[in-house]
């Protein structure tokens, strides 16, 4: 007679998954998954600009010690909605230190999502394979359900696999916001005391969300942030309220007027109408320029500011012919975005597989 095997651990609850918690950096990336910029303060982020800085000047000056930070490490790219910079930097990075990069062939129409399968599934087959998995996923927490997930295949199997959000539908992008920070803190010198205006879908710009809490979590003292968007794409109360909150000494405005604070910001942060998130084409039609940065517009600027954007753009950066007098502007630094990009993301990679930079 064979004995039934007891099972080794009781399931877990029907809420494990929605109640899932990211755990804090607290000076230690190894092992870590990174879903929100929650998990970050003031000394793990100037960590993470100081490594991000040295893997930049190792890289530049053709170091090749780098190779072996991911050496024998796979990354898997999980991409469930469109991306060039976010996706290929992360591939970039993991190759650059020696790692190897894997993706379902074809992307992710191709895999088994195609047959139904859902994403607690599909996260712990990558997880099986891989040692970090960049997952972007239209979602909300998405990037939650499968940290949580992970772990409990990490219980099982006793391997450990982490994943790092490339952005949750409307909710967080944190490496974007990571490098953005970069950015700043790298052209500007810091953050105190600036004024930093968001412009654009503050309600769908996942990376407004993110660097918004982050410039709070950086404990940016006497800084000023402004939210420029239509009425209908505000920001979220809910960010609003976790800046003012972590960080009273941040002011914040709300305004539909961007000729109101553009000529005393030092941060324009431009971003697109995120049209693959309006149910309804006309209500898109209806704000799609309403906001549009122009070379005129810039001229309106400080000497000194910086002119972000995440990127891709589209109309809300006027014409081919716009794009290519804003691209010569001194402050246009989104080029840098998508450079800094890499390096923040080599650190943070290194950082998760506990790699000494
Ligand atoms: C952003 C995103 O995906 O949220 N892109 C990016 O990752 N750099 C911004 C956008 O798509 O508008």
């Amino acid at each position: 007679m064979t004995a039934l095997l007891a099972p080794t651990a009781a399931p877990p609850g029907p809420d494990a998954e929605v109640e899932y918690q990211p755990r804090a950096i607290e000076g230690d990336l190894r092992g870590r998954h990174i879903v929100s910029v929650e998990q970050f303060s003031r000394p793990d982020l100037d960590s993470l600009c100081r490594t991000a800085a040295e893997l930049r000047r190792r890289t530049r000056v053709g170091d090749t010690s780098i190779l072996r930070l991911a050496r024998r490490k796979i990354l898997a790219s999980l991409f469930y909605e469109a991306s060039t910079r976010t996706d290929m930097s992360f591939q970039a990075a993991m190759l650059r230190m020696g790692g190897e990069v894997i993706s379902t062939s074809g992307g992710v129409q191709f895999s088994s999502v195609y047959k139904g399968e859902n994403l607690a599934d599909t996260v712990r087959a990558v997880g099986c394979y891989a040692d970090v998995i960049v997952l972007r996923h239209p979602e909300v927490r998405s990037s939650y359900a499968a940290a949580y997930h992970l772990d409990q295949l990490a219980a099982r199997l006793g391997t450990r696999c982490v994943v790092i959000s490339a952005g949750d539908g409307v909710g967080e992008h944190p490496s974007q916001a990571l490098l953005d920070l970069f950015t700043i803190v790298d052209r500007l010198g810091d953050t105190d005391g600036l004024r930093i205006t968001f412009v654009g879908d503050l309600a769908n710009g996942r990376t407004v969300h993110s660097l918004a809490k982050l410039i709070a979590l950086y404990g940016a003292r006497g800084a000023h942030l402004d939210f420029v968007s239509p009425g209908s794409l505000r920001v979220p109360a809910s960010v609003a309220a976790y800046v003012a909150e972590r960080a009273p000494d941040i002011t914040m405005t709300e305004t539909d007027d961007l000729e109101e604070v553009l000529p005393d910001t030092d941060v324009i942060y431009w971003t697109r109408v995120q049209e693959e998130r309006f149910a309804d084409e006309a209500a898109y039609e209806g704000i799609a320029d309403r906001y549009v940065m122009t070379p005129s517009v810039l001229a309106r600027a400080k000497r000194h500011a910086i002119l972000m954007h995440p990127l891709p753009r589209k109309h809300e950066m006027g014409t081919p012919a716009d794009h290519a007098i804003l691209d010569a502007d001194p402050r246009s630094v989104y080029f840098h975005q998508m450079q800094n990009g890499m390096f923040v993301r080599m650190a943070l990679v290194a950082g998760v597989l506990g790699a000494h930079v």
